[in-house]
């Protein structure tokens, strides 16, 4: 039984303190209201009149999403999106993040791999150097389009392989089965890619979903997957090979019943590196800061179970072990300073 406590003063400090790493955002799910306006201002890209969305599940939730997007068209768009995302990010204390792109979102609407891939890079680039963050970018596949589509997708990205550290598979779930992209995981896999894939929340046939993704293409990460407490056999297995979850408590709010929040500390208690992120902040109300305190706010979390939480996130990142584990070392010197 979970009692919901507002973290005191001193413990939302702690949390909006730690060094973080955030493993699951969107980098078109940045895209804030007054930025779509300068970017449609400057490209000429015409506005609806009246485009107050609202959305209550995950198919709502894509109809206003990807309509958005018409406002990205240059590389400097591209560029600026990212470098502010990354900008908020290190404010918010995210020492090393994973971000996600579609390059299919825009290709379809005749905007070149090329253009946004250089202008994601050039500000992971920029970012690094300013800032005292690491950043990678994970190539996500949209599942509600063909695996042909994908496998053309997966082919172009080769020329920019150095600057992609894995890919992923996101949108609409109903009736996209992670087995309709067997061929082209099995492919990344190949060429050297790591395997994340979204099993969003409550989905039809969302156990069967992660199964596929953990036993039948051997994902690395699973983006969402809290639905995995269905089948204890499924998280012993998850725990066991170490198969991070990416959660999202104030996305999980928006586009489900509830923010999934007993069922993060479930996860957490048994062992199962889950992590706490943001999908697409604007969009669901809060970057990362934000959804650890909605956690906080609605669990009986103690503070050491947030460290928990930054460390399962450092330890499934994608990074070499000797950042990662300077990261933890960081996350100690925290925890230590604290005490003091
Ligand atoms: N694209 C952006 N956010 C997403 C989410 N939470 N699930 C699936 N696709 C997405
Ligand atoms: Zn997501």
């Amino acid at each position: 039984m979970i009692t919901p406590t507002e973290p005191d003063e001193a413990t939302a400090a702690f949390i909006a303190g730690m060094p973080k790493a955030e493993l699951h955002v969107h980098l078109e799910g940045t895209l804030e209201p007054v930025q779509r306006l300068e970017f449609a201002q400057r490209n000429a890209v015409a506005l609806p009149e009246n485009d107050v969305a609202v959305y209550t599940d995950l198919t709502s939730f894509l109809a206003s999403y990807y309509p958005n997007m018409a406002v990205l068209q240059t590389e400097r768009d591209f560029f600026d999106l990212a470098y502010a995302y990354l900008t908020k990010a290190t404010a918010q204390g995210v020492r090393h993040t994973e971000m996600f792109f579609d390059p299919q979102a825009h290709t379809s609407r005749g905007i070149p791999f090329s253009t946004v891939i250089t202008g994601y890079h050039d500000a992971v680039v920029r970012a690094e150097f300013e800032f005292d963050i690491s950043a990678q970018l994970i190539l996500c596949f949209l599942r509600d389009h063909s695996a042909e589509s994908a496998m053309d997708t997966l082919a172009e990205s080769l020329s920019y392989r150095h600057w992609i550290v894995g890919v992923g598979l996101d949108s609409d779930e109903r009736g996209n089965p992670p087995s309709k992209f067997a061929a082209v995981f099995a492919r990344a896999r190949a060429e050297g890619y790591l395997l994340t894939m979204h099993c969003d929340v409550d989905q039809p046939n969302s156990i069967e979903h992660i199964r596929q993704a953990i036993e039948d293409i051997g994902v690395d990460r699973i983006d969402h997957g809290t639905n995995i407490l269905e089948d204890p056999r499924l998280v012993a297995l998850a725990r066991d090979r170490g198969i991070g979850l990416t959660s999202c408590p104030l996305s999980n709010a928006v586009v489900s019943d509830g923010g999934k929040a007993p069922e993060i500390v479930e996860l957490l208690r048994a062992g199962v590196k889950i992590t706490v992120n943001s999908d697409d902040p604007p969009y669901f109300g809060g970057y990362l800061t934000e959804n650890l305190l909605a956690l906080a706010a609605t669990t009986d979390l103690t503070r050491d179970e947030f460290v928990r939480l930054q460390r399962n996130a450092f330890e499934i990142s994608w990074i070499s072990a000797v950042d990662r584990d300077a990261h933890l070392a960081r996350l100690d010197a925290y925890v230590a300073g604290w005490a003091r």
